[in-house]
Protein backbone atom coordinates (compact mmCIF):
# COMPACT_ATOMS: atom_id res chain seq x y z
CA UNK A 1 0.00 0.00 0.00
CA UNK A 2 1.45 3.75 -1.24
CA UNK A 3 2.11 5.77 1.76
CA UNK A 4 -1.03 7.44 2.77
CA UNK A 5 -1.08 10.35 5.31
CA UNK A 6 -3.84 9.27 8.04
CA UNK A 7 -6.58 11.19 8.04
CA UNK A 8 -6.27 14.00 10.67
CA UNK A 9 -7.81 13.46 13.92
CA UNK A 10 -9.34 16.61 15.53
CA UNK A 11 -8.13 16.78 18.83
CA UNK A 12 -11.46 17.13 19.93
CA UNK A 13 -14.99 17.25 18.75
CA UNK A 14 -15.54 21.86 18.88
CA UNK A 15 -19.53 21.53 19.19
CA UNK A 16 -20.30 22.83 15.37
CA UNK A 17 -20.95 26.56 15.59
CA UNK A 18 -24.30 26.05 14.44
CA UNK A 19 -27.07 26.18 14.50
CA UNK A 20 -27.25 28.97 11.93
CA UNK A 21 -30.02 31.21 13.22
CA UNK A 22 -31.69 33.93 11.14
CA UNK A 23 -31.60 37.26 13.26
CA UNK A 24 -34.27 37.09 15.53
CA UNK A 25 -36.96 39.40 15.92
CA UNK A 26 -35.59 42.96 17.69
CA UNK A 27 -38.68 43.30 20.00
CA UNK A 28 -38.89 40.06 20.91
CA UNK A 29 -34.88 39.45 21.72
CA UNK A 30 -35.61 42.89 23.57
CA UNK A 31 -38.25 41.23 25.53
CA UNK A 32 -36.45 37.96 26.12
CA UNK A 33 -33.43 39.51 27.14
CA UNK A 34 -35.46 41.92 30.21
CA UNK A 35 -36.92 38.32 31.23
CA UNK A 36 -33.70 36.45 31.30
CA UNK A 37 -32.59 39.39 33.08
CA UNK A 38 -35.04 39.37 35.84
CA UNK A 39 -35.10 34.98 35.76
CA UNK A 40 -32.09 33.63 34.61
CA UNK A 41 -28.99 35.74 34.93
CA UNK A 42 -28.57 35.19 38.79
CA UNK A 43 -28.09 31.27 38.03
CA UNK A 44 -27.02 30.82 34.16
CA UNK A 45 -25.19 33.80 33.96
CA UNK A 46 -25.67 37.41 32.29
CA UNK A 47 -24.22 36.26 29.30
CA UNK A 48 -26.02 32.76 29.83
CA UNK A 49 -22.26 31.14 30.22
CA UNK A 50 -23.22 30.09 33.81
CA UNK A 51 -23.38 32.02 36.90
CA UNK A 52 -24.67 30.79 40.56
CA UNK A 53 -25.15 27.28 40.88
CA UNK A 54 -26.71 26.79 36.53
CA UNK A 55 -24.96 25.71 34.21
CA UNK A 56 -23.42 27.31 31.16
CA UNK A 57 -26.48 27.22 28.55
CA UNK A 58 -24.97 27.98 25.15
CA UNK A 59 -23.76 24.06 24.11
CA UNK A 60 -25.82 22.33 26.16
CA UNK A 61 -28.24 19.80 23.28
CA UNK A 62 -31.43 21.03 24.53
CA UNK A 63 -30.11 24.85 23.52
CA UNK A 64 -28.62 23.98 20.47
CA UNK A 65 -31.14 21.92 19.15
CA UNK A 66 -33.76 24.43 20.16
CA UNK A 67 -35.52 26.57 17.55
CA UNK A 68 -37.81 29.09 18.99
CA UNK A 69 -37.99 27.80 22.86
CA UNK A 70 -40.03 24.55 22.12
CA UNK A 71 -36.82 22.99 23.96
CA UNK A 72 -36.66 25.13 26.73
CA UNK A 73 -40.11 25.67 27.22
CA UNK A 74 -40.50 22.14 29.22
CA UNK A 75 -37.40 22.74 31.55
CA UNK A 76 -38.70 26.48 31.96
CA UNK A 77 -42.20 25.40 33.21
CA UNK A 78 -41.26 22.47 35.15
CA UNK A 79 -38.25 23.08 36.62
CA UNK A 80 -35.08 21.24 37.35
CA UNK A 81 -33.03 20.25 40.55
CA UNK A 82 -31.54 23.59 41.37
CA UNK A 83 -34.02 25.28 39.10
CA UNK A 84 -37.54 26.81 40.05
CA UNK A 85 -40.16 25.98 37.41
CA UNK A 86 -41.18 29.47 36.16
CA UNK A 87 -45.04 30.07 34.57
CA UNK A 88 -44.26 32.10 31.89
CA UNK A 89 -45.96 31.99 28.19
CA UNK A 90 -44.93 30.33 25.15
CA UNK A 91 -44.04 34.36 23.60
CA UNK A 92 -42.24 34.81 26.21
CA UNK A 93 -40.44 31.74 26.43
CA UNK A 94 -39.55 32.05 22.74
CA UNK A 95 -38.16 35.91 23.49
CA UNK A 96 -36.09 34.34 26.08
CA UNK A 97 -34.91 31.61 23.50
CA UNK A 98 -34.12 34.38 21.23
CA UNK A 99 -31.69 35.92 23.62
CA UNK A 100 -30.12 33.11 24.50
CA UNK A 101 -29.70 31.75 21.10
CA UNK A 102 -28.18 35.68 20.05
CA UNK A 103 -24.97 34.50 21.88
CA UNK A 104 -22.19 32.80 19.69
CA UNK A 105 -21.67 29.21 20.03
CA UNK A 106 -17.87 29.59 20.19
CA UNK A 107 -17.53 32.97 20.89
CA UNK A 108 -16.00 34.01 24.24
CA UNK A 109 -17.27 37.16 26.64
CA UNK A 110 -14.91 39.16 28.53
CA UNK A 111 -16.89 39.33 31.59
CA UNK A 112 -15.88 35.99 32.23
CA UNK A 113 -12.67 37.71 32.78
CA UNK A 114 -14.07 39.46 36.31
CA UNK A 115 -13.51 37.72 39.25
CA UNK A 116 -15.91 35.48 40.16
CA UNK A 117 -17.03 37.24 43.49
CA UNK A 118 -20.39 37.26 44.14
CA UNK A 119 -20.29 39.06 47.24
CA UNK A 120 -21.15 42.07 45.29
CA UNK A 121 -24.18 43.73 47.42
CA UNK A 122 -24.85 46.04 49.94
CA UNK A 123 -25.21 44.13 53.64
CA UNK A 124 -27.50 47.30 54.96
CA UNK A 125 -30.34 47.06 52.51
CA UNK A 126 -30.04 42.70 52.74
CA UNK A 127 -30.38 43.32 56.19
CA UNK A 128 -33.59 45.67 55.42
CA UNK A 129 -34.22 43.15 53.26
CA UNK A 130 -34.29 39.99 55.35
CA UNK A 131 -36.96 41.73 58.20
CA UNK A 132 -38.95 42.11 55.26
CA UNK A 133 -39.38 39.16 53.36
CA UNK A 134 -37.38 36.15 56.13
CA UNK A 135 -37.75 37.50 59.87
CA UNK A 136 -41.29 36.00 59.69
CA UNK A 137 -39.42 32.35 59.66
CA UNK A 138 -36.16 32.89 60.52
CA UNK A 139 -33.71 35.14 62.99
CA UNK A 140 -30.13 35.70 62.56
CA UNK A 141 -29.91 35.13 66.20
CA UNK A 142 -32.12 32.53 66.41
CA UNK A 143 -32.38 29.31 63.71
CA UNK A 144 -29.83 31.30 61.49
CA UNK A 145 -27.41 31.99 64.11
CA UNK A 146 -24.10 31.59 62.41
CA UNK A 147 -24.87 30.88 59.10
CA UNK A 148 -22.21 32.30 57.48
CA UNK A 149 -19.66 30.26 59.86
CA UNK A 150 -21.27 27.04 59.16
CA UNK A 151 -21.22 27.46 55.43
CA UNK A 152 -18.10 29.70 55.13
CA UNK A 153 -18.81 29.51 51.10
CA UNK A 154 -20.49 32.86 50.00
CA UNK A 155 -21.50 30.92 46.68
CA UNK A 156 -22.89 27.86 48.38
CA UNK A 157 -24.35 29.99 51.31
CA UNK A 158 -26.59 31.67 48.63
CA UNK A 159 -27.35 28.62 46.64
CA UNK A 160 -28.77 27.43 50.18
CA UNK A 161 -31.22 30.29 50.98
CA UNK A 162 -32.43 30.51 47.30
CA UNK A 163 -32.56 26.87 47.57
CA UNK A 164 -32.65 24.97 50.94
CA UNK A 165 -32.17 21.12 49.98
CA UNK A 166 -30.79 21.58 46.62
CA UNK A 167 -27.77 20.66 48.03
CA UNK A 168 -25.62 23.71 47.53
CA UNK A 169 -25.05 23.18 43.83
CA UNK A 170 -22.13 20.61 42.63
CA UNK A 171 -20.04 20.48 45.72
CA UNK A 172 -21.78 17.96 46.92
CA UNK A 173 -22.36 20.06 50.42
CA UNK A 174 -24.64 18.17 53.21
CA UNK A 175 -27.92 19.74 51.94
CA UNK A 176 -30.22 21.49 55.07
CA UNK A 177 -32.99 18.52 56.30
CA UNK A 178 -35.66 20.23 54.63
CA UNK A 179 -38.84 18.78 56.05
CA UNK A 180 -41.24 17.65 53.62
CA UNK A 181 -44.39 18.95 52.07
CA UNK A 182 -47.65 17.64 53.32
CA UNK A 183 -51.22 18.00 52.19
CA UNK A 184 -54.36 17.57 54.69
CA UNK A 185 -57.51 16.45 52.66
CA UNK A 186 -60.83 17.03 54.44
CA UNK A 187 -63.51 14.83 52.45
CA UNK A 188 -66.31 15.38 55.38
CA UNK A 189 -66.55 17.84 57.86
CA UNK A 190 -64.54 16.53 60.92
CA UNK A 191 -63.11 14.00 58.80
CA UNK A 192 -59.62 14.78 57.51
CA UNK A 193 -56.78 12.98 56.43
CA UNK A 194 -53.01 14.96 56.90
CA UNK A 195 -49.99 12.56 55.31
CA UNK A 196 -46.91 13.37 52.82
CA UNK A 197 -47.90 14.59 49.32
CA UNK A 198 -47.55 12.38 46.60
CA UNK A 199 -48.95 13.89 43.32
CA UNK A 200 -51.30 16.42 43.19
CA UNK A 201 -53.32 17.41 39.89
CA UNK A 202 -56.83 18.64 38.96
CA UNK A 203 -58.44 15.29 39.30
CA UNK A 204 -56.56 13.54 42.12
CA UNK A 205 -54.33 13.97 44.99
CA UNK A 206 -52.11 11.48 46.17
CA UNK A 207 -50.61 11.16 49.74
CA UNK A 208 -48.81 8.65 51.89
CA UNK A 209 -50.50 8.40 55.08
CA UNK A 210 -49.03 8.10 58.74
CA UNK A 211 -49.39 3.91 58.41
CA UNK A 212 -47.24 4.10 55.19
CA UNK A 213 -50.24 3.52 52.64
CA UNK A 214 -50.83 5.54 49.46
CA UNK A 215 -54.44 7.05 49.85
CA UNK A 216 -55.53 8.29 46.07
CA UNK A 217 -58.83 11.05 46.34
CA UNK A 218 -60.28 11.99 43.36
CA UNK A 219 -61.01 15.92 42.98
CA UNK A 220 -63.59 17.79 41.93
CA UNK A 221 -63.60 21.44 42.03
CA UNK A 222 -63.05 22.06 45.87
CA UNK A 223 -64.13 18.75 46.72
CA UNK A 224 -62.62 17.45 48.66
CA UNK A 225 -60.62 20.29 50.45
CA UNK A 226 -56.77 20.40 50.33
CA UNK A 227 -54.29 22.25 52.14
CA UNK A 228 -50.82 22.05 50.67
CA UNK A 229 -48.55 22.65 53.68
CA UNK A 230 -45.06 23.47 51.90
CA UNK A 231 -42.18 24.16 54.30
CA UNK A 232 -40.24 25.89 51.95
CA UNK A 233 -42.82 28.13 50.34
CA UNK A 234 -41.27 30.86 51.61
CA UNK A 235 -38.82 30.12 49.53
CA UNK A 236 -40.18 28.89 46.59
CA UNK A 237 -43.03 31.65 45.81
CA UNK A 238 -40.42 34.65 45.74
CA UNK A 239 -38.13 33.10 43.72
CA UNK A 240 -39.40 34.88 40.44
CA UNK A 241 -39.90 37.73 42.28
CA UNK A 242 -35.84 38.44 43.45
CA UNK A 243 -34.09 41.31 41.52
CA UNK A 244 -30.24 40.58 41.29
CA UNK A 245 -30.16 43.64 43.33
CA UNK A 246 -31.87 41.91 46.48
CA UNK A 247 -30.25 38.31 46.15
CA UNK A 248 -26.71 39.76 45.93
CA UNK A 249 -27.92 42.44 48.99
CA UNK A 250 -29.31 39.64 51.02
CA UNK A 251 -26.04 37.16 50.78
CA UNK A 252 -23.70 40.05 51.15
CA UNK A 253 -25.91 40.63 54.41
CA UNK A 254 -26.05 36.91 55.37
CA UNK A 255 -22.28 36.34 55.03
CA UNK A 256 -21.66 38.68 57.82
CA UNK A 257 -23.82 36.67 59.54
CA UNK A 258 -21.00 34.79 61.36
C1 LIG B 1 -32.04 29.06 41.05
C2 LIG B 1 -31.17 28.86 39.92
C3 LIG B 1 -31.75 28.79 38.51
C4 LIG B 1 -32.59 29.69 37.89
C5 LIG B 1 -33.21 30.94 38.48
C6 LIG B 1 -32.74 29.22 36.54
N1 LIG B 1 -32.04 28.06 36.36
FE1 LIG B 1 -31.92 26.94 34.64
N2 LIG B 1 -30.87 25.55 35.62
C7 LIG B 1 -30.41 25.63 36.92
C8 LIG B 1 -29.70 24.41 37.27
C9 LIG B 1 -29.04 24.09 38.61
C10 LIG B 1 -29.76 23.58 36.12
C11 LIG B 1 -29.16 22.20 35.95
C12 LIG B 1 -30.20 21.22 36.41
C13 LIG B 1 -29.79 19.79 36.17
O1 LIG B 1 -28.59 19.52 36.06
O2 LIG B 1 -30.71 18.98 36.10
C14 LIG B 1 -30.49 24.34 35.11
C15 LIG B 1 -30.74 23.86 33.83
C16 LIG B 1 -31.30 24.62 32.82
C17 LIG B 1 -31.43 24.18 31.46
C18 LIG B 1 -31.03 22.82 30.91
C19 LIG B 1 -29.58 22.81 30.54
C20 LIG B 1 -29.15 21.44 30.08
O3 LIG B 1 -28.05 21.03 30.47
O4 LIG B 1 -29.89 20.77 29.38
C21 LIG B 1 -31.98 25.22 30.76
C22 LIG B 1 -32.30 25.25 29.27
C23 LIG B 1 -32.21 26.28 31.69
N3 LIG B 1 -31.77 25.89 32.94
C24 LIG B 1 -32.76 27.51 31.37
C25 LIG B 1 -33.13 28.46 32.31
C26 LIG B 1 -33.86 29.64 31.98
C27 LIG B 1 -34.25 30.07 30.58
C28 LIG B 1 -34.08 30.30 33.16
C29 LIG B 1 -34.88 31.56 33.37
C30 LIG B 1 -36.26 31.52 32.94
C31 LIG B 1 -33.49 29.52 34.22
N4 LIG B 1 -32.92 28.40 33.65
C32 LIG B 1 -33.50 29.87 35.56
C33 LIG B 1 -30.60 26.68 37.79
C34 LIG B 1 -31.42 27.77 37.55
C1 LIG C 1 -42.47 30.66 55.38
C2 LIG C 1 -41.25 30.39 56.08
C3 LIG C 1 -39.93 30.80 55.48
C4 LIG C 1 -39.58 32.00 54.90
C5 LIG C 1 -40.43 33.23 54.66
C6 LIG C 1 -38.18 31.90 54.59
N1 LIG C 1 -37.69 30.68 54.98
FE1 LIG C 1 -35.74 30.06 54.95
N2 LIG C 1 -36.29 28.22 55.51
C7 LIG C 1 -37.56 27.84 55.88
C8 LIG C 1 -37.56 26.39 56.15
C9 LIG C 1 -38.76 25.58 56.58
C10 LIG C 1 -36.23 25.95 55.93
C11 LIG C 1 -35.70 24.51 56.02
C12 LIG C 1 -35.56 24.06 57.41
C13 LIG C 1 -34.56 24.88 58.18
O1 LIG C 1 -33.38 24.82 57.86
O2 LIG C 1 -34.98 25.60 59.10
C14 LIG C 1 -35.46 27.12 55.57
C15 LIG C 1 -34.09 27.12 55.35
C16 LIG C 1 -33.32 28.26 55.16
C17 LIG C 1 -31.88 28.30 55.16
C18 LIG C 1 -30.96 27.12 55.39
C19 LIG C 1 -30.74 27.05 56.87
C20 LIG C 1 -29.71 26.03 57.28
O3 LIG C 1 -29.62 25.84 58.49
O4 LIG C 1 -29.03 25.46 56.43
C21 LIG C 1 -31.50 29.59 54.94
C22 LIG C 1 -30.08 30.15 54.86
C23 LIG C 1 -32.71 30.36 54.80
N3 LIG C 1 -33.79 29.51 54.95
C24 LIG C 1 -32.75 31.72 54.55
C25 LIG C 1 -33.91 32.41 54.25
C26 LIG C 1 -33.93 33.75 53.72
C27 LIG C 1 -32.69 34.59 53.45
C28 LIG C 1 -35.24 34.09 53.56
C29 LIG C 1 -35.81 35.37 53.01
C30 LIG C 1 -35.51 35.66 51.62
C31 LIG C 1 -36.05 32.95 53.98
N4 LIG C 1 -35.20 31.97 54.38
C32 LIG C 1 -37.43 32.92 54.00
C33 LIG C 1 -38.66 28.66 55.97
C34 LIG C 1 -38.72 29.97 55.50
Amino acid sequence: MAAQPPAPVPAFRRPPAFPERPPADPALLESGKALYGVHCTFCHGVDARGGSGGPNLIRTSVVLNDKNGELIAPIIREGRTGMPKFDLTDKQIAGIAAFIHSFKVGGYDVSRMTPPTIVTGDPAKGEVYFSKTCSGCHSVTGNLKGIASRITDPKQLQQTWLMPGSGGGRGGASPTKVPPVTVTVTTAPGKSITGLLNRIDDFFVVLTDSEGTPRTFTRDGDSPKVVINDPLKGHRDPLGSYTDNDIHNLTAYLVTVK
